[in-house]
This record gives structure tokens, C-alpha cells and sequence, in this order.
């Protein structure tokens, strides 16, 4: 009890992060080892294909060229996307069987990507280096006490004319719970759903938001199209 008393002391906001992280059930790297370690799974984002809206942003020309971070890349099927549109992609996810998969299919159909294996929390590289941060499907995984250190990283690493683009689940797709449920209830249930007036507002303070939709629903074997989900292009707000 003693050392339960003298380890779990609070005195600064970062031990309150990690307080409430140690109350949620886990989803750390080790669980998604485990959920890509089977290949074959039907899931659907588990083909190498690229993001319906993602296609949208190249065929339109509002994406163009540079430097890209793909954050929760997974196997890296929307890197290699963007590395086959001429960006210089990088890939973050801290699971490491998902990495060595992207890295697998990267020699197999040489396509160059620059994969890391590591927490976006612990990401560090040039301040306002990216013209382009995609998400796809990471941040309905992110603690809602999180959250906001997410975004910050974001903020962080993009242009000041850069992109930042997600696709989430809506309410279709996710858990239809409050913030507050996830610490009611001690879980994410395997994801959070987002209704558009939550999404905005967790987004707005800090991006001006320039295309907000369901994502298409896909008939392409060849493009992920899901309407379950939201799909945002936002630049930064100037500070
Ligand atoms: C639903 S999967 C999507 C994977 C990929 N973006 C795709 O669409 O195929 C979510 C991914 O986010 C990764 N992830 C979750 N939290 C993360 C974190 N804090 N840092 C880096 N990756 C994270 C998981 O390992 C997983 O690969």
C-alpha cells in the first residue's frame, strides 16, 4: 500500500494524463500487434488501397507535392498513395508488426516510403517541415485527455500553408458514447464516433476547416470508400 501511496502522487497536468490513461482498458502497441498479425482478416482497411477522399485531394490538385506524414499509417496503404503521387511520405504507427508489413509490401512493389515505428506522441522532427498530415483512422484510437496533445503535434509539424486531412468514424461507424463515457465506462469500445458538431468542435480552434463530409461509399474494389466515416481537409488557423 505503502508504495501504491509513495508511486501514484499527482503534482503536475502530465501526471494527471497518465493517471487517466492508467484507468482506460488498454490499446497500446501490443494490442495492435496483435490485431495486424493475422493478414488474411477481413478487414477492410487491410488492402493496400488508398482513401477515396485522399484520391479526391490529388485528381482536384489541392494536394500537390512535398514532404507528407501518414500519423497511424498502419500497413501504409494511403503512404504508398502519396509516395505514388510524387510526395516523399512518411509513415508513424508505434506497431511494429504493422511497420514490418509496410515495410514487406515497400520491397515488393519498391514504392519508397519512410516508415518509423513510434508513438505520434513521441514524434519529433523539423517544426513546420510537413505540406501535407494525414490521419486515417487514428484519431477515433486517441484518449479523449489526449486529444489535445494530438492536435498540438499536428500543429507543430505542418506548414504554415500545409494540409491536414482525417477521415474518423461518424456516429454509423464508432461508439456512440460522450467523452465523459469513456471514463464512465473505462473504455473507447473500439473506437469513438464523432458527430459533426463534435468533430468541429474539437477541430475549429485551431483549423480552418475547407472541406467537411461523409466519406464516399465505394463500389471500387480498388479505393477505401466507407460512409461511416467523416472525412475533413483543414489548413492551420493562423495563430
Ligand atoms: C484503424 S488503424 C488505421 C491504420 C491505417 N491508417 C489505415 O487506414 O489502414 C489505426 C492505427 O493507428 C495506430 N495508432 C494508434 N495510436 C497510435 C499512436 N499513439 N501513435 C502511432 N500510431 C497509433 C494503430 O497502431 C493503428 O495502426
Amino acid at each position: 500500500m505503502l508504495d501504491k501511496i509513495n508511486s501514484e502522487i499527482i503534482k503536475t497536468e502530465n501526471d494527471i494524463l497518465i493517471m487517466l490513461d492508467n484507468l482506460l482498458e488498454k490499446r497500446d502497441s501490443e494490442w495492435w500487434n496483435n490485431f495486424y498479425s493475422d493478414k488474411e482478416k477481413p478487414i477492410p482497411f487491410f488492402k493496400n488501397i488508398a482513401d477515396e477522399n485522399l484520391i479526391s485531394y490529388f485528381d482536384r490538385e489541392l494536394i500537390k507535392h512535398g514532404k507528407a506524414l501518414d500519423i497511424g499509417c498502419g500497413n501504409g496503404r494511403n503512404s504508398f498513395y502519396l509516395a505514388q503521387r510524387g510526395m516523399e511520405a512518411n509513415g508513424i504507427d508505434f506497431s511494429k508488426t504493422s511497420i514490418e508489413w509496410g515495410k514487406q509490401i515497400e520491397k515488393e512493389q519498391s514504392t519508397k516510403v519512410n516508415f518509423l515505428c513510434q508513438s505520434i506522441f513521441e514524434f519529433q522532427d523539423k517544426p513546420e517541415s510537413f505540406d501535407f498530415i494525414y490521419d486515417s483512422g487514428c484519431l477515433h484510437h486517441i484518449k479523449p485527455h489526449r486529444r489535445n496533445q494530438y492536435l498540438k503535434t499536428i500543429l507543430k509539424y505542418l506548414k504554415p500553408d500545409g494540409y491536414f486531412a482525417m477521415i474518423c468514424f461518424n456516429l454509423k461507424g464508432g461508439a456512440n458514447i460522450s467523452d465523459y463515457d469513456v471514463y464512465r465506462d473505462n473504455s473507447m469500445l473500439g473506437g469513438l464516433g464523432f458527430s459533426e458538431y463534435k468533430l468541429k468542435t474539437i477541430l475549429e480552434p485551431y483549423f480552418e476547416i475547407i472541406e467537411f463530409r461523409e466519406m464516399k461509399e465505394s463500389t471500387d474494389e480498388n479505393i477505401f470508400g466507407k460512409s461511416f466515416m467523416w472525412t475533413v481537409l483543414m489548413k492551420k488557423k493562423p495563430l
